[in-house]
Formats: structure tokens, C-alpha cells, sequence
């Protein structure tokens, strides 16, 4: 389906060359997946260059994208369409921010038209800042002109959301945290002979109650677990890796839990408190439990929201599905594998 806007014909206008205007009409449109951590990213130790404390893990996931067309020069002024409905204020500033990235680096001076639809397969509330930016430097790299590389498309989807940058890789993928804006890239990991998949369990799709970028800030500056949490997330990665070289699915998740509920008590412990969790979030995770204790492999991990994710291996999921379902007759329960990086429409 075409879901994002067209790269129609431009006017005649767009010719001109000599004030930093694009020589030809420039249009681009990019697909992005979304992801999730694994071992996760939570607090920044840049926040204008998006470098965070500790490196991180994820998995790309299929079946949550954001199409995203970028038209320079088509308008007046910077506009932003998602899913249909034109956006101002917050939305609008931090896609022009990041946009000002791109132009300064292209030496253009042109306004963009931003078209974005977003593939929610079910409900809401999964719409996420990791695919968007992803889709967004991929077509504003390309619909100006900039050749980039995939680490540096990385590099650019970052300054826009953190998580961004592993969005233009798919399957399991690392964040490097580095020291700067050079060194703060994500790459691809070989994932082996493994075969994940992660389930979403819906529990709301409503608006969270405050954004990731200020919960994090607000972690590191008052949470007095956070530096321990911090501490952790080297050890955790290291043992990921090593598990998914060796093909340890189960000492794998069990590492994808116990950092993600560590985040979890970091936030909890801020001043004030960061809770994202509803009751049913506590359903939801203990469903996981007993069904681990039933003898199925499967491992919970959340993220700024009360939706709790599961990590099974690929072979299970349908089962750990079903066993969800019977488990949580409300909400809805939803299997994704592994998804594709990055990729250009032409
Ligand atoms: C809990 O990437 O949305 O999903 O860099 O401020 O845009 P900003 O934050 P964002 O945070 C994601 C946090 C997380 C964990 C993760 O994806 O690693």
C-alpha cells in the first residue's frame, strides 16, 4: 500500500541553485521498523547529541513501520502529516530540529513537506519515535542529496530518538554508546542459529503520562537506584552477546527481564515517581511467569508504557500466544519476528 505521501512532480521553481537550493526536485520516501530493547537504553549522558549512558540491544521487529515521504522545497515552511493529521507545535519543532541536522550538512536551505503513516496493526499506542526517526533520516538523507552510509544514517536517526539508530538495522542490533556524536552508532549482531519473536500484549493504547525523554531525565537527575542500574547494563549486554553466540535462548531472556525490571525499579524510585505500569501491567507480567513456570521458554520486557512485551523463541511463539490469551482474555495479543532494516522506495 502506498501509505506515506507521493514524490509527485515538482514545480518548475525547484530549479534554482545558486541560494542552496537543490539543482533537481527532490523527493524521497523510507521504511523504517520498529524496535524493541532488549538490554535497554534509559538516560543520556548528552542530551543534545543523544549519547546515552550505556550501550544497549534490540530487536527489530516486523509489522510495526513508518512510511515517511520528504519533499524539499514543495512548501512555504516546514510541514509534518502523521497518519492524515497535519501536526504543529512539539511534533512539528523536533522533526524541523532534526531537519536543520540534515540541511546544514547538504548546505540547503529549503523547507520540507514530512508525510509519515505509521502501520498499527492493532489498537494504538505503539506508535513509536524508534521507527519514525528511523524513516525520517533515511528519506531526508536521500531527499537531499546526502549519500550516507548506514552507520552514519545511524549516527543521524539518533539526534532525533535514541532508540532511532537501531531502527536502520534489522534483526538483533547494537548500540554502541561511545563518547560522541562519531562513536554513538548502532550496528548489527549475527544472531546465529536463533529464532526469537516478541509478543505485545495490549494493555492500553492511551497516551502515556509523561514522555520517555523527560521520565529518563528525570531518573538519572533524582532516582538513587539509577547509577547501580547503570552499572548493570555493561555486565547484562556482555552476557547477552554471550548467550546469543552460544544459542541461549533461555539465559537470554532471563538477562531481557531482569534488565528491563531494573529499569523499571530505577524509575520507581525517581522523585517523584515514574510508574507506567496499570494493574493489568502486573497481570500481564505474572501470566509470564507462571507460563515460564509451565515449562514454556518466555521472558517479559516494558518499556515507557504499561504494554508488556514477551521474548520467546521463534518455534514457541504460538503457543506462548495462546497461553497468553487464556491468561489475559482483555487484552490483545499480538506475535512479530524479526524485521528488515531500513529500506528506500524508488
Ligand atoms: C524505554 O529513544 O524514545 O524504549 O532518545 O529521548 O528520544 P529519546 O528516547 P527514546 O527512549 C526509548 C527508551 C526505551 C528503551 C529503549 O528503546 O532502549
Amino acid at each position: 500500500a502506498r501509505a506515506a505521501g507521493d514524490c509527485a512532480p515538482q514545480p518548475s521553481r525547484m530549479s534554482a541553485e545558486s541560494d542552496g537550493s537543490l539543482a533537481a526536485s527532490r523527493c524521497a520516501t523510507a521504511v523504517a521498523n520498529s524496535n524493541i530493547a532488549l538490554i535497554k537504553y534509559w538516560g543520556k549522558a548528552d542530551e543534545r547529541l543523544i549519547i546515552p549512558r550505556a550501550s544497549s540491544l534490540s530487536l527489530t521487529l516486523d509489522g510495526l513501520s513508518t512510511s515517511t515521504t520528504v519533499q524539499f522545497g514543495a512548501s512555504d515552511a516546514d510541514s509534518l502529516t502523521i497518519d492524515g493529521t497535519t501536526q504543529q507545535g512539539t511534533a512539528l519543532n523536533r522533526v524541523s530540529a532534526f531537519l536543520d541536522i540534515i540541511r546544514e550538512k547538504a548546505g540547503i536551505n529549503l523547507p520540507a513537506r514530512v508525510t509519515s503513516a505509521n502501520t498499527v496493526p492493532y489498537g494504538a499506542g505503539l506508535a513509536s519515535s524508534a521507527s519514525a526517526f528511523a524513516a525520517l533520516a533515511g528519506a531526508a538523507c536521500e531527499a537531499a542529496g546526502l549519500d550516507a552510509t548506514p552507520r552514519e544514517l545511524s549516527r543521524l536517526a539518533r539526534r532525533g530518538s535514541g532508540s532511532a539508530c537501531r531502527s536502520i538495522f534489522g534483526g538483533l542490533v547494537k548500540w554502541n554508546a561511545g563518547h560522541d556524536d562519531e562513536s554513538s552508532y548502532a550496528e548489527p549482531v549475527d544472531s546465529g542459529d536463533m529464532d526469537l519473536a516478541v509478543i505485545v500484549v495490549l494493555i492500553s493504547g492511551e497516551k502515556k503520562p509523561i514522555s520517555s525523554r523527560e521520565a529518563m531525565r528525570r531518573t538519572v537527575v533524582t532516582s538513587p537506584l539509577y547509577d547501580a542500574w547503570i552499572d548493570s547494563c555493561q555486565d547484562d549486554l556482555d552476557a547477552a552477546l554471550a548467550a546469543i553466540r552460544q544459542g541461549d535462548v533461555e539465559r537470554f531472556g532471563e538477562l531481557t527481564e531482569a534488565n528491563s525490571f531494573g529499569m523499571h525499579a530505577s524509575m520507581m524510585a525517581s522523585r517523584p515517581a515514574v510508574l507506567y505500569w496499570l494493574p493489568e501491567t502486573v497481570s500481564a507480567l505474572n501470566a509470564v511467569t507462571s507460563i515460564r513456570d509451565g515449562g514454556l521458554g518466555a521472558w517479559s520486557t516494558m518499556d515507557a508504557g504499561p504494554n508488556v512485551k514477551v521474548l520467546t523463541d521463534g518455534r514457541d511463539a504460538e503457543r506462548v500466544a495462546d497461553e497468553l490469551r487464556n491468561r489475559l482474555p482483555d487484552c490483545e495479543v499480538q506475535i512479530h519476528r524479526p524485521g528488515d532494516g531500513l529500506r528506500f522506495v524508488r
